[in-house]
């Protein structure tokens, strides 16, 4: 599994940061759990299957997700907070946090595959 580096501030409040903007702006259609609802899981078996099918990488997620997310209202979140529920989502999946700043240019995200 590759390393993603995801953030500099302490994973407690990584973490809470992550699941609010998650639980705010994403959860009603994905889930609290992101066991999918009306929109796909983004955790789990069913996320690797559609991850696998685009050949996803970071990068590739955070574009989707700043492109188009949240569908009723693409594009109104700031880009910290696309970039913080972008690494909740990969931290959900297993992927543990690094020691820089999640950001879509960072060596450790650009081009990396995700295999949920
Ligand atoms: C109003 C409901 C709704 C909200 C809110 C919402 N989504 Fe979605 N999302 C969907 C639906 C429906 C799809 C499947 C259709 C599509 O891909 O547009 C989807 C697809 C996705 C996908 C998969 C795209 C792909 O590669 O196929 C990701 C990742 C995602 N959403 C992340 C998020 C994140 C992160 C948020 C919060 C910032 C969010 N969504 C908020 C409904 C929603």
């Amino acid at each position: 599994m590759e390393l993603i580096d995801i953030d500099e501030i302490d994973s407690i409040t990584r973490s809470t940061v992550w699941a609010s903007v998650y639980s705010q702006s994403c959860a009603s259609c994905h889930g609290i759990q992101l066991e999918g609802v009306t929109g796909p899981a983004l955790k789990g078996s069913n996320f690797g299957v559609l991850a696998n099918a685009q050949m996803m990488t970071a990068d590739m997620l955070l574009d989707v997700i700043a492109g188009t997310m949240p569908e009723s209202d693409p594009g109104t979140l700031k880009t910290e907070e696309y970039n913080a529920v972008t690494s909740y989502i990969l931290q959900q999946n297993g992927y543990p946090a690094g020691a820089t700043p999640f950001a879509r240019d960072a060596p450790s995200v650009k081009g990396a595959r995700i295999t949920p």
